[in-house]
């Protein structure tokens, strides 16, 4: 089953469904295509009726309830753009440095940007009234993941206050398409510029809790060291799409195409280096951010001379964070959160 994805769709594991699309795609539209957009799955993907689906809100709320769909789509609707990026993102770069047992060899495309349709999850939380020792607010899905012997659904938390921005959103419609079932329809959770495993899909449960939700994907993934803190938001990163990696060109000029994200200030400047990082050109971006959380795709053109070549690329955040020059230092036991400057070989004929 390949759930609807198009026939240049690379999938990564079968069971469960994981897959992304090719690198080269990604830099070809602002809007990733349903039929390309990277798939993480940790488990099946549940078929659910969107006639009968219920989320059930409780914990540490006033008035805890149970909607459906319906009670939903009368709240005020909102779209926000905002790019989807897996902590396992560019994890290859890592395993070259050494072995991550366990994890899949994710590319630099487990990323992809949607626009997002749903509505506020602030309304609906606000509706239910947090107590005031409430300072996280969790979520569960409705597949099936076994891990240490136990089986429950996927599911992960965010401190409240990221909860009750406006832009984190319950959402039913992606490209303007009710959300397939592969992406978590009819509902799930996009916080945007976090980590893509806190955008809970098949959502079936909202817990306010005082402390983090005590999920296995909370707890025990998703964090840089086991007893290390839970990762959040995305840091600044960008990636040359285009040209391949390993592939041949001419000598003279050559076009770089790629994307750029952070979760925290927006994107402010991403620069290429045709010569080891000695000098920086910076690069135009191709579209106008549609939101802060959208990515941004940017292109620029270098001289390359006949011979091996490293193309480089890196961004820079409004604040000024950039990324790290080298994979080695980054390299963490699961393989996450990987931003070092981003290095594509080139053979450049005469
Ligand atoms: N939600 C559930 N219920 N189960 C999952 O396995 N995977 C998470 C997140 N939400 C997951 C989930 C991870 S790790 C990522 S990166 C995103 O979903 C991927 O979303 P996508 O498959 O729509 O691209």
């Amino acid at each position: 089953m390949n759930f609807g994805k198009d026939a240049a769709f690379a999938a990564v594991t079968e069971v469960p469904f994981n897959g992304h699309p090719p690198l080269e795609a990604l830099a070809q539209a602002h809007l990733t295509p349903i039929d390309l957009f990277f798939v993480r799955n940790h488990g099946d993907v549940p078929l659910l009726n969107p006639a009968t689906h219920g989320l059930s809100i409780e914990g540490l709320v006033e008035h805890p309830r149970s909607l459906n769909l319906h009670d939903l789509a009368a709240l005020e609707p909102v779209e926000i753009t905002a790019a989807l990026q897996c902590a396992g993102n560019r994890r290859d770069e890592l395993l070259a440095v050494a072995p991550i047992p366990g994890e899949l060899p994710w590319t630099a495309a487990a990323i992809s940007n949607a626009v997002w349709g749903g509505v506020r999850l602030r309304d609906v939380l606000m509706h239910c009234g947090p107590l005031a020792d409430a300072a996280h607010v969790a979520f569960t899905g409705l597949d099936s993941v076994s891990r240490e012997g136990q089986t429950f659904g996927f599911g992960g938390s965010i401190p409240l206050a990221k909860a009750l921005d406006p832009d984190t959103l319950l959402v039913t419609h992606m490209n303007g398409e009710p959300l397939s079932p592969v992406h978590g329809g009819p509902l799930r959770v996009v916080v945007p510029g976090y980590l893509g495993a806190r955008s809970v899909k098949w959502l079936s449960t909202i817990t306010v809790l005082a402390e983090p939700s005590t999920n296995y994907f909370q707890q025990k993934a998703y964090r840089m060291l086991p007893d290390g803190a839970m990762l959040g938001e995305n840091a600044p990163n960008s990636v040359i799409c285009w040209p391949s990696k390993d592939s041949q060109h001419p000598a003279g000029t050559l076009s770089v195409l790629g994307y750029a994200l952070s979760g925290g200030d927006p994107i402010e400047r991403v620069e290429v280096s045709a010569d080891d990082g000695r000098t920086w050109q910076p690069a135009q971006f191709l579209d106008e951010p549609a939101s802060r959380w959208a990515w941004r795709l940017w292109s620029v053109t270098v001289e390359v001379r006949p011979g091996e070549q490293q193309l480089i690329a890196r961004a820079f955040d409004a604040a000024g964070r950039t990324q790290p020059r080298d994979t080695g230092p980054l390299w963490n036991l699961k393989g996450y959160a990987n931003n070092a400057w981003h290095r594509v070989h080139v053979k450049i004929q005469d």
